[in-house]
């Protein structure tokens, strides 16, 4: 046995989630008591799928599983109702019953999409997510937040619902991208800010030591979702630097990633800390994300920018919550006036 850490989860479906290096070539013996014998069918991506498919396919088959694999292109456009569709009925046609299960091999578009499929399929069977990409294992993999994108917006029809377990093996995010690998380090970088100076100060000299720092970062996921996994309160800190980082996401219509416009969001929440009477931790935020190689640049305007977060679902009537520091490794959910939400950027952004 190869070692792992287990953080636990106790939230409407309660579950473990297992951090090792190499730990895919265990994945047998983690199923095993939660799925018994069954057919599973994973949704992977095209990249994934060269690098790794094949290995999962045998390491499942070894462990006396029947995997069918479902492959999409790999990118946000894949998470889509088309493809939502289409692999409702390749489960159907692979004959998934409600004591068979789903398995998640990707990043967040895969685990995202998986996640519903399994929560829509027969009105719900279990599902395993195994993170490849570090942005998903130490974020969307965990809590139990599934999605599709539509025409009107990222992740606007969704369900919450918990995997029956994620096992993260962080060998293979030795293959990503140094840009893909960097949008992951945002996401890291965020829940130092929010909730753990320690976390942060550890960041200051990357490279990081990556099973330690995902291991972290998802006992702090966990234990927010464990206060709040509707999302109606405490949760809403995990979206520091997402109110604007989904609108600049948006208006670049996805041609700047999501680890890079969460990086120039959460450099705008920054700057509006002090505006709004809060913290003011702009100019080391921007130095510590430059040293990752961020470009923190905002490209748009305070007037678009507000005309595409009026449109984000995070929106409740006219009131928008945003999650401003007060320090590092402390941040507040703080609600605006759309009125003063627009002069503040404004301010910021000219
Ligand atoms: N990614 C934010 C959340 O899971 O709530």
């Amino acid at each position: 046995m190869l070692p792992y850490t287990t953080i636990h989860v106790e939230a409407s479906r309660s579950y473990d989630i297992h951090i090792g290096r190499g730990i895919l070539s265990q994945i047998g013996g983690f199923l095993r008591p939660l799925l018994g014998e069954c057919r599973v069918a994973v949704l992977t991506d095209s990249t994934v799928d060269d690098l790794y498919g094949e290995r999962l396919i045998e390491t499942l088959g070894a462990a006396g599983y029947t995997a069918d694999k479902f492959v999409v292109p790999a990118g946000e456009a894949s998470k889509c109702a088309d493809n939502l569709l289409e692999f409702l009925n390749f489960m159907a046609d692979c004959k998934l019953t409600r004591s068979d299960a789903v398995i998640a091999f990707g990043g967040g578009v895969v685990g995202d999409m998986a996640g519903l499929s399994a929560a829509l399929y027969l009105r719900g069977v279990k599902y395993v997510q195994i993170p490849t990409t570090l942005l998903a294992a130490v974020d969307s993999s965990v809590g139990g937040k599934t999605a599709i994108d539509i025409p009107a917006g990222k992740n606007l029809v969704g369900a919450f619902y918990q995997p029956a377990l994620v096992c993260c093996d962080t060998e293979l995010m030795d293959t990503l991208a140094p840009e893909v690998y960097r949008d992951g380090c945002a996401e890291v970088i965020k829940y130092g800010v929010i909730l753990d100076k320690n976390l942060y100060d550890k960041l200051q000299q990357p490279p990081f030591d990556r099973e330690s720092v995902v291991a972290r970062c998802v006992e702090i996921k966990r234990d927010v979702v464990q206060q709040d996994e509707f999302d109606n309160g405490v949760r809403g800190l995990l979206n520091f630097g997402h109110t604007f980082g989904h609108a600049i996401e948006k208006m670049s219509r996805f041609g700047v990633s999501h680890g890079s416009a969460v990086a120039k969001g959460m450099v705008i929440a920054a700057r509006m800390a002090p505006l709004c009477g809060r913290g003011n931790v702009a100019e080391e935020l921007s130095a510590l994300l430059a040293g990752y190689g961020f470009d923190l640049s905002c490209p748009y305007s305070a007037d678009d920018l507000f005309d595409a977060i009026l449109s984000d679902k995070k929106r409740r009537g006219g009131n928008i919550t945003v999650v401003l520091p007060e320090a590092v490794g402390h941040c507040v959910l703080v609600g605006l006036t759309v009125e003063e939400l627009h002069d503040k950027l404004k301010q910021i952004l000219g």
